[in-house]
């Protein structure tokens, strides 16, 4: 009998809590999984719950009201828009057994130029695709993600009872829009994860100085504890808080120390990397977050080279009390700098995809749910509630005044880093991207003039009218 309101297919954890979470919305929901014994296991342990259990992927599309809502939560590993991967797998299982206008989810991660493959794929058969970020780990499938599907706009009114239902509510809006058609949703969770590399270095730069500072794993807890009391207040500095206190079981050292510090990542961040270059947008903090993550990993080259490359003393006079102050403050800046910077590349590529994207509502669904839910996400939803078109973020009055009272500590902890060899990388890109985006001249002035010398590209002048080009008979070079 065609009972179930909506199906998931893929029930590891993300995909079994995301059952959870609709049915306990009122929802009669269908699952599946290949290996049918998980399946059967799920069914058993979640007894009296409205929950279909199939074996065969035909039980299971039959089970499903019209027209169909299944949701894939298998892993996408296609990088490139032509990679075939096991969401196209079980989207070919599954064309032969739909009717037209039924809609197929996908769930994960998948990247942005897959996702607009799949949509126009599926359309020729009348089919219809949302690619769905969703955001907010294990326990955000479960309590309240943030949710931004994309798709045909159709797909809306159909999915919205349920996506409303089941995302994570702030002040009473659920965390969840149609962001855009075909892959836009996927694009923007794509940037969602850049942003949230962003973060994740910028509070290690932190962690970084204070420990070279001479503070305890418990003092760094602490000040990360106070920091989410104020307007860092964040998912992300309230688990940094969290895992600095964690003590290992056996040793009683705080469990961070035992870590190797060799970072993994699945390629969001580097997707979002390429995504800019092909755009010729600048998203310094986000490229400095990823390619920390590379040297990381490098650690025997690092471990050699630490006994080779001289660099200075570590030598830090501020008393304790003021690097935190100092820090607080780099720190607040750089995370400014570094939404003003995805959120421009998502607005120029809105613009070039002319999907209507609205980026005080795109802020508004990560205020809750997902991974990067901060409170100064309020104050860039309203930044763009009160100018759509506002050019970047920085030059919101809000965050304009932010920046002007933090720098001063900012500057002073880039440059503490800097003389005490200790590496901030995104700290100091957030600095060189305000700087340079608030020079009205640049030494790009010389530069034209060396490619003009050498190949003859020509250049503009200053006391001529823009959009005439000039080449200068350059003194020959001998060697
Ligand atoms: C989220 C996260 C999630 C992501 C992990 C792992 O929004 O819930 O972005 O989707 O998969 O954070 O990412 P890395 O392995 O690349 O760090």
């Amino acid at each position: 009998m065609s009972q179930a309101d909506f199906g998931l297919i893929g029930l590891a954890v993300m995909g079994q809590n995301l059952v959870l979470n609709v049915e306990s919305r009122g929802f009669t929901i269908a699952v599946f999984n290949r290996t049918t014994s998980v399946t059967d296991e799920f069914i058993a342990k979640h007894q009296g719950k409205k929950l279909v259990g199939s074996h065969t992927l035909e039980d299971f599309v039959k089970s499903l009201k019209r027209p169909r809502k299944i949701q894939i939560m298998v892993k996408s590993n296609a990088v490139t828009d032509s990679e075939r991967d096991a969401v196209d797998a079980v989207i070919e299982q599954l064309i032969p057994l739909l009717e037209e206008d039924d809609i197929i989810i996908d769930g994960g991660n998948s990247f942005y130029k897959a996702t607009e493959r799949r949509d126009a794929y599926l359309a020729e058969k009348k089919l219809r695709f949302i690619g769905a970020g969703v955001s907010g780990g294990e326990e955000g499938a479960r309590k309240g993600p943030s949710i931004m599907p994309g798709g045909p706009p159709s797909t809306w009114e159909v999915m919205k009872p349920i996506f409303e239902s089941i995302a994570a509510k702030v002040d009473g809006e659920p965390c969840v829009i149609h962001i855009g058609p075909g892959g836009a949703g996927h694009y923007v969770k794509m940037i969602h994860n850049g942003i949230e590399y962003g973060d994740m270095q910028l509070i290690c730069e932190a962690y970084n100085i204070f420990k070279h500072a001479g503070f305890t794993t418990d003092e760094m807890a602490a000040i990360f504890n106070d920091w989410n009391e104020g307007e860092l207040l964040s998912y992300l500095i309230q688990i940094t808080g969290k895992a600095l206190e964690q003590k290992d079981a056996e040793t009683g050292t705080p469990i961070v120390e035992l870590i190797v510090d060799k970072a993994g990542q699945k390629g969001t961040g580097q997707w979002t990397l390429l995504n800019a270059a092909e755009n010729a947008v600048v998203i310094s903090t986000i490229n400095a977050a990823v390619e920390a993550r590379i040297l990381s990993s490098q650690k025997k080259q690092r471990v050699a080279a630490s006994a080779e490359l001289k660099g200075p003393a570590v030598n830090i006079t501020v008393s304790k009390a003021d690097l935190v102050k100092k820090v607080h403050d780099a720190l607040y800046a750089s995370k400014i700098i570094s939404y003003a910077q995805g959120l421009d590349l998502i607005k120029t590529m809105g613009e070039k995809k002319n999907w209507g994207l609205d980026l005080g509502r795109i802020a508004a669904i990560w205020r809750g749910g997902c991974i990067i839910r901060a409170r100064f996400l309020n104050r860039i939803t309203d930044a763009y509630r009160g100018n759509p078109g506002l050019v970047n973020l920085m030059l919101d009055p809000f965050f304009k005044d932010v920046l002007g009272r933090t720098q001063q500590n900012w500057r002073e902890v880039v440059s503490l880093a800097t003389l005490s060899g200790i590496p901030a990388p995104a700290f100091s890109a957030s600095l060189g991207y305000y700087d340079s985006y608030r020079a009205a001249r640049l030494p790009a002035n010389l530069l034209q003039a060396q490619r003009d010398f050498f190949g003859a590209h020509t250049y503009e002048r200053t006391d001529k009218p823009e959009g005439q080009f000039f080449h200068t008979d350059w003194p020959e070079v001998i060697g």
